[in-house]
């Protein structure tokens, strides 16, 4: 018998990108959930290589240094079947890794404002590039360069606004239906449907 990822893919795998803080990890989990498929957080593969923290490997080797990690991390995820991918906010920042998640995967962009991501993170202490005097400025200048980079790489984009984790995940799997990546025919709903009184 065939197994229900089976019947939903058309074509490859799928990834989430955007700024820090925009719900791509929670998001991520709850579409793969939906799905039957696996989710993969790049961050998580990176500090497993790594075998640290990214702000420690930030402040001891350089920026550079976790970017090669997290491109060959994204080399491999995005060769991996039924998996829903969620990226670091800086994936899109080398060119090679742009090319990679827009010709293997179906790429979705979550936008957020910098104002929304700021309410978002402002007290997190895990990001390197937040730890700063004024992190809405630096998210502000992080969003003006990343945006348009963001855009070139994606399939389609969801603004992240104010809808539920819920609501994003179904916008989602509506686009990815719109585009025939997935029959939502086959997608389980999240609820229940009533039982027969028979
Ligand atoms: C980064 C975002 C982080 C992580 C690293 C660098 C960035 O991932 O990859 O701290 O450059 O924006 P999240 O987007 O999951 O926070």
């Amino acid at each position: 018998m065939a197994e229900l990822g089976d019947d939903l893919i058309r074509a490859g795998a799928i990834a989430l990108i955007g700024m820090p803080g925009g719900g791509k990890s929670t998001v991520g989990r709850q579409l793969a959930k939906r799905l039957g498929w696996h989710f993969a957080d790049s961050d998580v593969w990176a500090e497993k290589r790594i075998g640290c923290s990214i702000r420690s490997f930030f402040e001891s080797q350089g920026e550079d240094r976790f970017r090669d990690v997290e491109s060959s991390v994204i080399d491999e995820l995005t060769l991996l079947p039924r998996t829903v991918l969620g990226t670091g906010g800086g994936a899109v920042l080398r060119e090679e890794n742009r090319r990679l998640l827009h010709s293997r995967c179906h790429v979705i962009y979550l936008r957020s404002s910098p104002e929304e991501l700021y309410r978002r993170l402002r007290h997190d202490a895990s990001r390197p590039l937040l730890q700063v005097p004024d992190p809405l400025g630096r998210l502000r200048e992080l969003f003006e360069k990343r945006d348009p980079l963001y855009r070139e790489v994606a399939h389609f984009v969801v603004d992240t606004g104010r809808p539920s984790v819920a609501s994003l995940v179904n916008m989602v799997l509506m686009q990815l239906e719109l585009a025939g990546v997935i029959d939502a025919g086959l997608v389980p709903s999240p609820v229940e449907p009533p039982r027969s009184p028979h």
